[in-house]
């Protein structure tokens, strides 16, 4: 038996393969193995033998036994290790993968709220399907009044006799103005980056969709002086040098005054020549008291200034665009550019 234990030890040992080690587990252990005729033989030895020998043999068949499984999950896992490896395949290669990229818009957008929440605004939103008198009425705008000629409006429904329940596609982000107060009341600091409607004839500066940023800061002792400043602030840190800005006296119902903002612009040229010229760049002005009453803010305690610019303009600014039609044009050449 001692003979056989040794035996048992060495050939175990030697096992360096599955099949293997699957023959020692039959020769030894297995019903006709080795280990089992010794068991058996048990019953024909003196029950002194048995005492001596049965415990013995029962310690060498665990022995084996547990040497054997983890010889055996090694191997098993070893041969699964290897098969993955073989089988493995990189099922991304059936798909011509691109990184996607942001769109300029968006990315300018991204910019300019880092640079507004920077200076205490918050960044609002609402709906663009919006009443007749969020979008004009409330905002100094009345039916009769000739400002609205000015933005060609997509109606959804005009029936009804009073603008409250008139609908329209928002024709800009000045909505949000009225929205904010009325839910907010004053102060308010807010800038509204959104996608806004006109019905327009499309042409290379011209689309039916576009994107505004809305600016509206109320507070009380706020004056024009706060206006050119945050509008310079942002100016710089969006253009990354300092850019000279001029007020010229412009018409918004919603604002008194009304300002239009031109900017210093410098670029250069299809030919290669560095130019810069005024450039119209953003309607503004003081928040007119109508509208501050139709938001419940009382205008003799609260003022503040409102701005409003085109986003997507900006980013045809910004990025050298010259077509504004190839900023929803879904082409991919354009996109990747960004
Ligand atoms: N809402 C105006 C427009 O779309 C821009 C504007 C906003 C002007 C705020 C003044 C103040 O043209």
């Amino acid at each position: 038996m001692c003979h056989f234990e040794k035996k048992a030890r060495e050939v175990l040992g030697r096992c360096d393969v599955l099949e293997k080690l699957l023959a020692f587990e039959k020769d030894f252990l297995g019903k006709k193995g080795d280990l089992t005729s010794f068991l058996k033989e048990l019953k024909s030895l003196s029950a002194e033998d048995k005492k001596k020998i049965g415990p013995k043999l029962q310690s060498i068949r665990t022995e084996l036994t547990q040497v054997l499984y983890l010889k055996k999950t090694a191997f098993e896992s070893e041969a699964l290790e290897k098969q993955l490896q073989s089988d493995w395949i990189d099922v991304t290669k059936a798909y011509n993968l691109q990184n996607g990229n942001i769109h300029p818009v968006a990315l300018l957008q991204r910019r300019i709220e880092t640079i507004f929440t920077s200076m205490g605004f918050e960044v609002a939103d609402g709906p663009e399907v919006e009443t007749e008198w969020n979008n004009f009425d409330a905002l100094n705008i009345p039916s009769t009044h000739p400002a609205r000629d000015m933005q060609d409006t997509f109606w959804i429904g005009s029936d009804a006799s009073d603008s409250k329940h008139n609908v329209v596609l928002r024709t800009h982000t000045s909505n949000i103005q009225i929205r904010s107060m009325l839910r907010d009341g004053a102060p308010v600091r807010i800038i509204v980056p959104g996608r806004v409607y006109r019905n327009e004839a499309v042409d290379m500066t011209h689309d039916a969709t576009f994107y505004q940023v809305e600016g509206l800061l109320v507070d009380k002792g706020i004056s024009l002086a706060h206006l050119k400043g945050t509008i310079e602030t942002m100016l710089q840190r969006l253009f990354e040098k300092k850019i000279k800005i001029r007020f010229r006296p412009g018409y918004f119902p919603f604002v008194e005054p009304g300002l239009e903002v031109d900017i210093w612009f410098e670029f250069i040229d299809k030919s290669g020549r560095k130019r810069s010229r005024w450039l119209e760049f953003m309607g503004a002005g003081m928040v007119h008291p109508n509208v501050l009453k139709n938001c419940d803010v009382d205008p003799d305690v609260y003022s503040g200034f409102a701005f409003g610019f085109g986003l997507t303009r900006l980013a045809m600014l910004r990025y050298g665009i010259d077509d504004i039609r190839l900023l929803f044009s879904h082409k991919k050449e354009f996109l990747t550019q960004f």
